[in-house]
């Protein structure tokens, strides 16, 4: 198929898209539990809950042990299968490659590399009583792992070449999961020992020494002072005795392992492929109320040393170039701190998991609208009921406007996308209340009005045209929210609303038609574009001023007087 055919990332003004057969592609995904994709007889019953959840794209694993359980013997019949039966259902597919590295355990390679451990090392630790132990997790540092990882997912992806390579099921792979050392800041086996003791490789301390400038503040904090970036030194004496040494270390040996098993994919079949990382706490207080388990910690070695955390995200960026972007997973941080991390260097954002519940549902509109994500999918949809699931009203809805939302993404300075959680929540997001400059207006947003306790809040607002008169269209899309809008145009001595309109959307037209013209009460008359709750509370007061929200569909178009008249 012609490359620009093929699934691609498409950079934009001012991020990426996803191209898929040759149109933008916004992913409503859903990453399942790790190892459904490994029986064809449970996915049965799953890829029409899919559906019905309006998902569009399902991520799941395929395993080293799964497609080489002996070394030079490939079995790709159940993925084969799998792909299969998505492409009935009509969804995509996110293939996540359980290679040397799950959860940074090498859980997932095939028993004939766990019983070599000569050919295939591990990482040695250091226990807190001093032991060195050796652990489930293969060294990325020395052997010969990397080689058999490499030929293996060179394989696996021919292999999709093959039988996706025209119809394009399959739209991304993610290499390896959530790669790092936990237990230990480094790898202390001897033969890592040696390495560390050795030059650090010239080709990164000229980029640190370089690129100085361009660094994450997090990377540049661990460093003292670029002029002390000089070749010749081995690790400790180039960066300091400390385990954010240790972490560099590992971050640059897993950077490069991890581009030689992408490269050896995209040699066959340049589909867009990623990593994915499990997060720190960094200065998340409201993450350290969770204990480290599957994510978060506060030290390398507590969580993954060497994933591409904020300190040593650009070592990835710089020593993993065949990976399209980084990914964070998102469960525990504040949401905008890591959206705003990985969108370092602009590069696009996608996050492959993150919570399934409303509190992360809610976050969509933010990763998608703010931060131009290409998705931010839920971990664990194919455990819930499609009624129990929150994402489904978020992704229907969504998906009502996607065409809209991803030609503003476009845009430099078209569209704007937020969230509240409830005031009270004791996870509540301590973002400002959004104030957006967009068409020549500023827009403050905020929790929607309501006669008793204010609600969480979710949505997106597009600019949609600017008239000659002056007057701006937008489309507000969700819930929970209120736009006061300001005219920006010099001596402009009041702004107002002239229309807002509750709207649906014909899906084969994509036509808008009024459902109510939206009015008084609705506006605060006149002051805010109310976009309300689905069951705003009233608190009891006795004139019932709030209506609940409908379409969750308006347009509204502003005017501004000129003091002159
Ligand atoms: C992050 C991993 O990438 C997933 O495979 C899964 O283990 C989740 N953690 C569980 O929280």
């Amino acid at each position: 198929m012609p490359l620009n055919d093929l699934p691609h990332i498409a950079r934009t003004a001012t991020a990426g898209q996803l191209i898929v057969n040759g149109r933008p592609f916004l992913v409503r995904g859903a990453e399942l539990q790790n190892s459904s994709f490994s029986s064809v007889q449970h996915m049965a019953g799953l890829w029409q809950k899919m559906v019905d959840m309006s998902v569009n794209t399902v991520l799941g694993s395929v395993s080293w042990e799964m497609v080489e359980p002996r070394e030079g013997h490939f079995d790709f019949s159940v993925i084969d299968q799998v792909i299969r039966d998505a492409r009935s259902y009509n969804l995509k597919l996110i293939l996540l490659w359980f290679g040397t590295w799950k959860n940074g355990i090498s859980t997932y390679v095939p028993r004939w590399v766990k019983m070599s451990p000569k050919r295939f090392p591990r990482v040695v630790v250091q226990t807190r009583d001093g032991r060195a132990e050796v652990t489930e997790t293969i060294s990325c540092v020395h052997g010969a792992t990397v080689d058999a990882d490499a030929a293996a997912f060179r394989s696996f992806v021919r292999h999709l070449n093959e039988v996706d390579g025209e119809q394009n099921t399959v739209v991304m792979v993610q290499v390896q999961n959530e790669v790092g050392v936990l237990g230990d800041s480094r790898d202390r086996s001897d033969a890592a020992n040696e390495v560390y003791q050795s030059n650090v490789p010239s080709d990164l301390v000229r980029f640190l020494r370089e690129d100085w400038h361009t660094l994450h503040p997090d990377l540049k904090s661990k460093l003292e002072d670029r002029h002390t970036l000089v070749e010749g030194y081995n690790w400790p004496q180039t960066f300091g005795q400390s385990i954010y040494t240790d972490e560099m270390f590992m971050a640059y040996h897993y950077a490069r392992y991890v581009e030689k098993v992408a490269q050896a994919g995209q040699s066959e079949h340049s589909l867009p492929m990623f990593a994915n990382f499990w997060l720190n706490y960094g200065e998340d207080s409201m993450a350290k109320a969770y204990p480290t388990l599957a994510g978060g910690g506060d030290l390398p070695g507590d969580y993954p040393a060497g994933g591409a955390v904020s300190s040593v995200l650009d070592i990835w960026m710089k020593f993993a170039p065949s990976l399209s972007f980084i990914s964070p997973d998102t469960y525990l941080n504040d949401y905008h701190r890591v959206c705003s991390t990985y969108r370092h260097r602009k590069q696009p954002l996608f996050i492959p998991e993150q919570r399934r519940d409303e509190y992360g549902a809610r976050r969509i509109w933010a990763a998608v609208g703010e931060y131009r994500a290409i998705g931010s999918c839920p971990f664990a949809l194919d455990t819930l009921e499609v009624d129990d699931c929150a994402y489904t009203k978020h992704y229907a809805l969504m998906a009502s406007v996607e065409d809209l939302v991803m030609a503003a993404q476009r845009e430099t300075n078209s569209i704007a996308g937020f969230f509240f959680d409830e005031p009270d929540h004791k996870e509540a997001s301590s973002h400002p209340d959004p104030v957006f400059e967009m068409a020549g207006y500023e827009l403050t947003v905020e929790r929607a009005f309501t006669t008793g306790a204010q609600g969480a809040g979710y949505g997106l607002i597009i600019h949609r045209e600017t008239n000659s008169d002056g007057t701006a269209k937008f489309l507000l899309v969700g819930a929970g929210f209120q736009v006061k809008f300001r005219s920006l145009a010099t001596g402009t001595c009041f702004t107002g609303i002239l229309d807002f309109e509750e709207k649906t959307r014909d899906q084969e037209t994509g036509e808008f038609a009024t459902h109510r013209r939206l009015n008084g009460d609705e506006t605060r008359s006149g002051h805010q574009a109310i976009m309300p709750n689905e069951d705003p509370d009233d608190g009891g007061f006795p004139i019932n001023i709030c209506i609940p929200a409908v379409t969750k569909m308006a347009e509204c178009i502003v005017y501004g007087l000129s003091a002159e008249g």
